[in-house]
């Protein structure tokens, strides 16, 4: 499909049969938004860790992980749905776009580092809409103590500082315990150690998410609410999900470093958290961007409205009509039918930010054939300019044949 080697970075790798990236996702990776001084996620990331400022700040780290890293190294079962070729983007067998930033862990653990934070792109297949890209950011967090009395101490300093901190605000946080037989403490933690540094997760996420959204002027407070959680390399492990738009938002997940990232990771005598949080759901909601494709835009419309440093409302600029097509087919015979990821990543590879959202409309089995049709609502409408008839009909045009001649559906 793309010959048998791809250039990543200046550098040849070798394609095999489960190579899945698309050039669509490849010509991602040298722009590296979240370091362009003045784009919404730079400043997002420089507020962020300026609310660390004693943490190392990383965020130079290649993309390309082995899935031994991105996975077994954090203790990711080998079923994992996300090691399949339909979640996850391969170069091949050996190489893989990390799916989280979790993967530099044992790396970063490794250097002797215990207080910081890394900030990277990160890549999963996904469905086309107007929260969701397959290319994202996150931001790695971690902080160790040293599991002994003078840790602790350290630990309850802090958390009696963070506590105080966190008195006044605009901001309601629901949380309840979440020590349960799903989500123990660690059989190798002392429960009472366990249990400070949950508490300073807690407390120093809730003061970085009151910096982040305390200083709205809107009369509602910001509800933000701790669930139970379940990560491999985390135990007991949360999540917090803020209100917005009348509904819940993931925002991040953490908990306990598990200890086996620790051993893997040389260190020694020390306990610590970690979280993980995604920089644009952040963003769109500091920034009122309505659609995640415009963090790629490089529009002046969209790039001119933002200084670093400065978190102002984003006001869209004219809205462009949609043009919606629909394409239905027979999947091949004897196959599983077609992957939603693979229809997208098809979609976006033809007609890339073009695309506002895919919906499968519809799919049923024909009852003597046995054969499975599927059909997909294409919504093609740039943020940019409006876009011709002819200009739809053409990208339409290349989907409906890639999926003749690359998935050998048949059109109805
Ligand atoms: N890597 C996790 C994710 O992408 C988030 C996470 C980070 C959870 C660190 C726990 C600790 O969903």
């Amino acid at each position: 499909k793309y010959g048998h080697t791809l250039e990543i970075l200046g550098d040849q790798y070798p394609t095999d049969e489960i190579t899945n990236v698309t050039p669509a996702i490849l010509s991602k990776i040298p722009l590296r938004v979240h370091t362009q001084v003045g784009h919404p996620l730079s400043t997002l990331r420089s507020i962020i860790e300026s609310h660390y400022p004693d943490f190392s700040h990383l965020s130079s780290f290649s993309p390309l992980v082995t899935p031994f890293k991105n996975f077994d190294e954090l203790s990711f079962p080998k079923d994992h749905p996300g090691r399949s070729v339909t979640d996850s983007y391969y170069i091949n067998k050996n190489l893989m776009l990390r799916t989280h930033t979790s993967a530099h862990e044992v790396e970063v653990f490794s250097k002797g580092e215990d207080r910081w934070l890394l900030t990277a792109d990160v890549y999963r297949r996904d469905e086309i809409d107007g929260s969701h890209y397959p290319v994202f950011h996150q931001m790695e967090g971690a902080r160790l103590y040293s599991a002994d009395a003078s840790g602790m101490k350290e630990v309850e300093e802090d958390n009696e500082r963070l506590s105080r901190h966190l008195e006044t605000s605009n901001i309601v946080i629901e949380d309840i315990p979440h020590i349960s037989p799903t989500n123990p403490v660690q059989q190798t933690h002392d429960p009472r150690h366990s249990e400070l540094v949950a508490k300073n997760l807690k407390l120093s996420l809730n003061g970085l998410l009151l910096r982040l959204f305390g200083g709205s002027n809107s009369e509602e407070p910001l509800r933000v609410r701790w669930i139970e959680a379940y990560f491999p390399f985390t135990s007991p492990s949360f999540e917090v999900e803020v209100f917005f738009r009348g509904k819940w938002l993931e925002i991040l997940g953490c908990g306990v470093v598990i200890q086996s990232t620790l051993d893997t990771s040389n260190v020694q005598g020390k306990i610590g958290w970690a979280f993980g949080l995604g920089l644009e759901r952040i963003a769109m909601i500091l920034y009122s961007i309505p659609d995640i494709r415009l963090f790629w835009s490089t529009d002046t419309r969209f790039l001119s409205q933002f200084k670093a440093g400065e978190i102002t409302t984003f006001k869209p600029y004219s809205k462009f009509p949609s043009c919606f097509k629909d394409v239905s087919f027979w999947n091949p015979q004897d196959s599983a039918p077609l992957h939603d990821n693979d229809f997208c990543d098809l979609v976006r590879d033809v007609a890339g930010d073009l695309v506002e959202d895919v919906k499968m409309i519809d799919s049923f089995v024909h009852p003597k054939t046995n054969r499975s049709s599927s059909c997909y609502r294409i919504n093609y409408r740039s943020m940019e300019r409006s876009l011709s008839n002819e200009e739809v009909n053409g990208l339409q045009k290349n989907v409906v044949s890639r999926l003749t001649d690359v998935f050998r559906v048949e059109i109805r």
